[in-house]
């Protein structure tokens, strides 16, 4: 088992067990007076509706969510409860989906109160491995409530992420994590606790603007344009940029740590409009 304690910034042990798909840790040692952990996973049955074969075979567990981590500190706990924010980690299986690569479900966030045209973004990390995430814009972050006949994609973005990088899910974007390697993959994030995720535009569309095969021998990828959603725009592949101090992100700076050692510089998660432009794709990106 390989110990993630060190290289997530938690600093506690926290061991992955890739064969029980899932991370190891004494609950003593994350939860405080101040806050405590929780865990889900999705099953495929729970995922059928966004996958391009509903009746596809795939492993019964895909995933496991771990919610509001943290260290047994109160000082910690009240400042990420101060901010809104809470962190999570995300355990992910390798494997197939029918012949879709294995996915998570994918969801937008809702319009941010301070800014309605912007909705939340969410700040990532990947701990192990390495990860695809398939991101699609909508104009106005309260487009996803229009009826789904309506709803238009009018940017697709691939980015590809190594572990020890960090990736900022710009506003107005919906995520999905596709795991693209034969290992389980760690993902670590800081999102506002304020919102709950809204699924139903990708369930209504059975899945993302595009579905993500593997492209054989070639070791290139098969990106399968999905047809619910009428025309989509070409998927642009990208690298997201390391070095993005105006949105508190360093090179080979853990993202929990990150946060801790400069709080305030996560306010843009809570209130993406106060960072103006650092959250524009073209400063979150390097394009291929
Ligand atoms: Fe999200």
């Amino acid at each position: 088992m390989i110990d993630l304690g060190g290289r997530s910034g938690l600093g506690i042990e926290m061991l992955l067990d890739e064969e029980a798909l899932g991370i190891a840790f004494d609950p003593a040692s994350v939860d405080s007076d101040e806050g405590s952990h929780s865990m889900s996973e999705r099953t495929i049955q729970a995922i059928r509706p966004v996958l391009m074969d509903p009746n596809a075979d795939g492993p019964p567990i895909l995933y496991r969510m771990y919610r509001n981590m943290g260290r047994d500190d109160d000082d910690a706990r009240k400042r990420a409860n101060k901010a809104r924010l809470r962190y999570d980690i995300t355990v992910l299986r390798s494997g197939m989906l029918g012949e879709e690569l294995l996915k998570t479900s994918g969801h937008f966030h809702p319009p941010t109160p301070g800014a309605p045209q912007l909705s939340f973004p969410e700040a990532y990390e990947v701990i192990h491995g390495k990860v695809l995430f398939l991101m699609q814009k909508v104009a106005n972050a309260s487009d996803i409530y229009a009826p789904a006949a309506d709803l238009r994609i009018t940017d697709v973005i691939l980015a590809e992420v190594h572990a020890g990088e960090r990736i900022v899910m710009p506003p107005n974007y919906g995520h999905v994590m596709i795991n693209p390697t034969q290992q389980v993959i760690v993902t670590s994030d800081w999102v506002c606790s304020d919102f709950s995720s809204y699924y139903a535009p990708y369930e209504a569309h059975r899945g993302a603007a595009y579905y993500v095969l593997p492209g054989g021998d070639s070791g290139e990828l098969k990106l399968v344009p999905n047809s619910a959603y009428g025309d989509v725009p070409e998927c642009r592949r990208a690298r997201p940029k390391q070095e993005m101090p105006a949105i508190g992100l360093e090179p080979d700076v853990p993202l929990f740590s990150a946060f801790h050692s400069a709080p305030a510089k996560f306010r843009y998660l809570c209130e993406p409009h106060i960072v103006g432009d650092a959250l524009a794709v073209e400063e979150l990106f390097d394009f291929q």
